[in-house]
């Protein structure tokens, strides 16, 4: 059936295939050697993570690759998926000498090789294959036993034991299900490209998403060289974790300090609309500036347009704005950009979006050097973020003078070499950082 009656859904519908379990099969109960145990009993193998030479990759996987894992990487067409996993290959190889299968269905070997010599990857255990069929790879899985196996792609794999095509729902199910059946137990950690629809959902069943230990996306904007490598799901460290690399000609290139790279292309002196934020991705601290225009509308309901903020978030800030400080914006135009072209979805945002906004309207400038952190209610009060220190401490480093929080009932842990201003309220906030002599609220 193609569309299913009920849910109207296409080529939602997946064979069931029945399948008689042999007697000998069944393990006894008796028989089987894993046995309940106390949980201060278990042993840990302390080989059981092995790294991958690209810190940013290895950071996002929780501290490197877990034997016996099955990890999924996915991304747009195009991001770098194949780039960054013959990258990380060549280093697992050569730092840990372990034997690694890479298996293409999308590109011929020389495809491949040409692609390894420009990013200079070399190994004599670095094995490739052009396959596309199962029940091959499987056989020289078993040949080669390697103890890590990249899949590039899942969708572009087939079993023969499925009558559908490649990257249909039965297919990518079965696919993935005997991999998994081969990373228990073989021991091997396996890779999984997978690809995303245009959504932004990984093509496939959702179950995909459940089978794996750990789920990763590659992310970027098609007109930055920049990507981030963001974990979505981990069986084995903590999600929230980001990486960031810059595409460039010899590949991807591992960014250390990416606040750097992010504010170089911000406005030296102070501009009206211009504010830097510091948004937490994990457990690293970025710095970012964010933009807003304010201008007359030409319609009858003004725009709101937004870039990097949550549309309804926006929609928020300008409601506190307009009842907590009087800044009327019912006939003005209101667009948001975060620069660099990355999300900022989470609160700690709000009170640079605010004071991006009301300069911007306002005509003033935020005073030099002075970051912004602070989530917003809606009676006008700077709540508090989580990691406020790591942020502070961020902003220490990269060379600013100031920063506005929110207001702490608790001294700070440690002293900073910049100057600390706590706000309770919004007005308070507006106050304090565009400077005695252009005072906000007396504009407004
Ligand atoms: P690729 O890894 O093939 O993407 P995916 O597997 O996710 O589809 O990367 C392809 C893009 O990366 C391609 O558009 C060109 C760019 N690229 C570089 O800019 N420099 C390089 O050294 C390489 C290998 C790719
Ligand atoms: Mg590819």
């Amino acid at each position: 059936m193609g569309k299913c009656p009920e849910c109207e859904a296409w080529a939602s519908f997946v064979e069931e295939f029945s399948q008689e379990i042999s007697s000998n099969t069944r393990i006894s109960p008796i028989l089987n050697e894993t046995m309940p145990c106390t949980i201060d009993n278990i042993q840990i193998d302390n080989s059981i993570r092995f790294f991958t030479g690209l810190d940013e990759f290895d950071r996002t996987l929780g501290g490197g690759l877990v034997k016996g894992s099955l990890v999924l990487l996915a991304g747009d067409p195009g991001i770098g998926k194949s780039t960054l996993l013959l990258q990380a290959a060549h280093g697992i190889c050569n730092t840990d000498n372990k034997k690694l299968l890479y298996v293409s269905a999308e590109e011929s070997t020389s495809q491949i090789k040409l692609r390894a010599q420009r990013l200079d990857v070399s190994s004599d255990t670095l094995y490739i294959y052009s396959q596309t069929n199962l029940e091959a790879i499987k056989h020289h899985i078993s040949e080669i036993k390697p103890e890590i196996l990249v899949i590039d792609s899942i969708q572009a794999i087939y079993s023969q034991n499925i009558t559908s095509c490649a990257g249909s729902v039965s297919q990518i199910r079965e696919c993935t299900n005997s991999l998994m059946e081969i990373a228990k137990s073989q021991d091997i950690t396996i890779i999984i490209i997978g690809h995303v629809t245009k959504d932004g959902n990984i093509a496939g069943p959702k179950v995909l998403e459940h089978m794996v230990d750990t789920v990763i996306y590659f992310e970027g904007d098609r007109y930055k060289s920049y990507r981030l490598l963001r974990c979505m799901k981990n069986r084995f460290g903590n999600t929230n974790e980001v990486g960031v690399f810059n595409m460039s000609e010899f590949g991807l290139v591992e960014v250390t300090n990416p606040s750097e790279m992010f504010l170089n292309e911000t406005e030296k002196s102070p501009t009206p609309g211009s504010v830097v934020i510091a948004t937490s991705e994990g457990t690293r601290v970025l710095l970012v500036e964010i933009q807003a225009l304010v201008g007359v509308s030409s319609y009858p309901s003004p725009r709101r347009v937004s870039n990097g903020i949550e549309y309804n978030r926006l929609l928020q800030i300008l409601a506190v704005l307009e009842k907590r400080i009087g800044l009327n914006l019912s006939k003005q135009d209101v667009y948001v950009n975060v620069i660099g072209g990355i999300d900022v979805n989470e609160p700690a945002a709000d009170l640079g979006v605010a004071l991006a906004v009301a300069t911007c309207a306002r005509d003033v400038c935020v005073s030099e050097k002075t970051v912004i952190i602070g989530e917003i209610g809606l009676l006008g009060e700077i709540r508090n973020v989580n990691n406020l220190e790591k942020r502070i401490k961020e902003a220490e480093k990269l060379g600013f003078k100031r920063v506005i929080v929110p207001k702490q009932s608790s001294k700070f842990s440690e002293k900073y070499s910049l100057e600390i201003i706590e706000v309770q309220r919004l007005t308070d906030a507006i106050c304090s950082c565009v400077g005695k002599k252009d005072n906000i609220t007396s504009a407004i």
